[in-house]
């Protein structure tokens, strides 16, 4: 069992939770991902790794409820446990392979959409404990959405904020805030986006434009989570890869993103339907 050392809402809709996990925390790296089964009959759910304490021995999710078993993960409350969580699982990013001349001569930019906020801070905090120069962008719908501003303020050189409505820092969506900064004169050697499939597509699009590699992490449909099913499937450079196994990052320019969202989408109806019948697991849900 994994129990629950701490839960707090970041927003009205977005939970964290530190979970005890020794040897997961022990084994983890900036970039990789774990799965929870809430309990016995719990749907398998992956989640990107947010932070791990090898001291504590603890790792820490961040999960938005959309669907019926995200809600049954964000009913439990501290000291309850999950079944399972399986992990770390995926591979870490490249950029933890690099020497320490390469990191220092880097400056990544990190492109945050919404919940994809909180799987960028353990990167941002190892490239800033590396040597590397890191800029975050953080974007959310509006200034109560966003997540992790002052967590991120302490690891990164810059941080950039922007809201669609303009409630807080740039009034605009990422991609216009990374095309801003680019045409102000920064120089960046890498970019790495982290959000929904749509904003991962346009951010893209924009990194394209303004000649800057991009790193994207697939959060596609999965079930095992070992390479074995093929839920996961993403065509990348005219191949098929299987994001839990050979990501969950890519080469944004080599991803087919509007693949990859019709296959994300896929389940739509089911997923509605199981939400509106929803009983939760643990008896606090409709
Ligand atoms: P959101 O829809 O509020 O978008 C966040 C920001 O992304 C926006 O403020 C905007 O700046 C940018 N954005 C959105 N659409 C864009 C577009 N078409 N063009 C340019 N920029 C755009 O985000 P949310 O509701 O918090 O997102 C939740 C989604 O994030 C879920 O689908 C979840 O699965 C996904 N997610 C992905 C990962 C990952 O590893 N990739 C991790 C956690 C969550
Ligand atoms: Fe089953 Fe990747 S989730 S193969």
């Amino acid at each position: 069992m994994y129990k629950i050392i701490k839960k707090e809402m970041l927003t009205p809709t977005i939970c964290r939770m530190e979970v005890e996990a020794p040897r997961l925390a022990a084994a983890a790296k900036p970039g990789q991902f774990l799965i929870v089964r809430a309990d016995e009959k719990g749907e398998r759910i992956p989640l990107t790794i947010s932070d791990f304490d090898t001291t504590k021995g603890t790792v820490t999710i961040v999960t938005q409820p959309i669907g019926a078993s995200t809600t049954d993960i964000v009913a439990f409350e501290e000291g309850e446990a999950f079944a399972d969580v399986v992990g770390p699982l995926g591979n870490p990013s490249d950029f933890i392979e690099k020497s320490p001349e390469e990191l220092a001569a880097s400056h990544f930019i990190f492109i945050a959409g919404g919940v994809g906020t909180a799987p960028v801070y353990p990167q941002a905090k190892w490239l800033h404990e590396h040597g590397a120069k890191v800029d975050v962008i953080i974007g959310a719908k509006t200034a109560g959405l966003l997540i992790y501003k002052e967590e991120m303020a302490a690891v990164c050189d810059n941080l950039h904020i922007c809201t669609d409505d303009g409630s807080e820092g740039f009034h605009g969506m990422v991609t216009a805030l990374l095309e801003k900064l680019v045409n102000d004169g920064n120089k960046y050697t890498q970019a790495v986006a982290i959000g929904p499939m749509i904003m991962m597509k346009f951010t893209t699009l924009t990194a394209k434009k303004l000649g800057l590699p991009i790193v994207v992490s697939l959060n596609t449909l999965m079930v095992d989570g070992t390479g074995m099913c093929g839920a996961c499937r993403v065509t990348v450079a005219g191949k098929t890869r299987f994001a839990c196994v050979e990501g969950p990052e890519f080469d944004g320019y080599e991803v087919d993103f509007d693949e990859a969202m019709r296959r994300q989408g896929q389940y739509r109806t089911e997923e509605a339907e199981a939400r509106e019948n929803h009983v939760c697991r643990i008896g606090r849900g409709k």
